[in-house]
C-alpha cells in the first residue's frame, strides 16, 4: 500500500476550495483600455460598468457572499469635467437598471462613501435600492466618493457625535461603512498598477492583494478565478507563525 497520508490530501483539497468571504475590487484600467482603441476614456467607462455586472453576477455564482467595488474615489474628482460627467450619468442610468433588476437576485445593494456631494436624484435612486434590497443575502458595496482616509474621519467624527472622548479598534469597526460584513479577505486591482490609491484602507490591514495587469473591461470569469485560485494558495498568519 502506498504511504498516502490521506488527512493531509483532505486537508490540500479542502484549501483548494477556501473561498474569500468579501472580495474587494479596484476597477482599473477603463481609460487606458478606451485609448488603445483609439477611443475617449468614456467609452472604457462604459464597457467598465458591463464587467462590473458581469464580475458581481460571477462572484455571487461562486458563493462570494459580499464584495465591494471601487467605483469613484475621493481623490478622482480631479478628472476633466467631461469624464466626471461621463461616469455621473453612467451611474444615473446603472441605477436604474440596478433597480430594475432587483428582484431577478439576491443582492443587498449598499452605496459606500460621502454621497452628500450628488444630487437629490441620485442620493434618492440610491436610498430607494438600498431600502428594497436590505433583505437579500449577497452583499455588494458600492464604493462612490469613497477613500479610506474619508471613511477614517467619518467614523471617528460619528463616535465623537456620540459623545465619546476615547476610542477603541471595536468602536471604528462599527462605525465603517462596512460594518457588519467580514473584512475583505482580498483585494484585486486590474490595471498593472502597485497600490490601494485610498482603498478600504482600515479593513485592509490583513488583506491578501492581487494585482493583475488585465485592463478591468477585460476582465473576465477566468481572472476572477485566476485571483481566487491564487488566494486559495496563500498562507495567511495574521502575525502568528
Ligand atoms: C478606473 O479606470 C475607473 C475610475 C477610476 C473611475 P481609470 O479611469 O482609472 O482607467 P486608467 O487607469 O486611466 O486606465
Ligand atoms: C482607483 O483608480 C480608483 C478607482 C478604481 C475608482 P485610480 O485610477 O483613480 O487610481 P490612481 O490615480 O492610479 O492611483
Ligand atoms: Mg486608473
Amino acid at each position: 500500500m502506498p504511504t498516502v497520508n490521506m488527512s493531509e490530501r483532505d486537508k490540500t483539497q479542502e484549501e483548494a476550495k477556501v473561498l474569500p468571504e468579501h472580495v474587494g475590487f479596484i476597477m482599473d484600467g477603463n481609460g487606458r483600455w478606451a485609448k488603445r482603441r483609439g477611443m475617449p476614456r468614456e467609452y472604457g467607462h462604459k464597457f467598465g460598468a458591463q464587467t462590473f455586472e458581469d464580475v458581481m453576477d460571477y462572484c455571487c455564482h461562486k458563493g462570494i457572499r459580499a464584495m465591494t467595488f471601487y467605483v469613484f474615489s475621493t481623490e478622482n474628482w480631479k478628472r476633466p469635467k467631461k469624464e466626471v460627467d461621463a461616469i455621473l450619468h453612467l451611474l444615473d442610468s446603472y441605477l436604474d437598471t440596478c433597480r430594475k433588476r432587483l428582484a431577478q437576485n439576491d443582492v443587498r445593494f449598499v452605496f459606500i462613501g460621502d454621497r452628500s456631494v450628488f444630487s437629490d436624484k441620485l442620493r434618492d435612486k440610491m436610498d430607494a435600492i438600498e431600502a428594497e434590497s436590505a433583505h437579500k443575502g449577497y452583499t455588494v458595496y458600492l464604493a462612490l466618493n469613497y477613500g479610506g482616509r474619508s471613511e477614517i474621519v467619518h467614523a471617528v467624527n460619528a463616535l465623537l457625535e456620540q459623545g465619546r472622548t476615547h476610542v477603541t479598534e471595536e468602536d471604528i469597526n462599527a462605525c465603517v461603512y462596512t460594518a457588519g460584513s467580514p473584512e475583505p479577505d482580498l483585494i484585486v486591482r486590474t490595471g498593472g498598477d502597485l497600490r490601494i490609491s485610498n482603498f478600504l484602507l482600515w479593513q485592509s490591514a490583513y488583506a491578501e492583494l492581487y494585482f493583475t495587469d488585465v485592463l478591468w473591461p477585460d476582465f473576465k470569469g477566468k481572472d476572477v478565478d485566476a485571483a481566487l485560485d491564487s488566494f486559495a494558495q496563500r498562507k495567511r498568519r495574521f502575525g502568528g507563525v
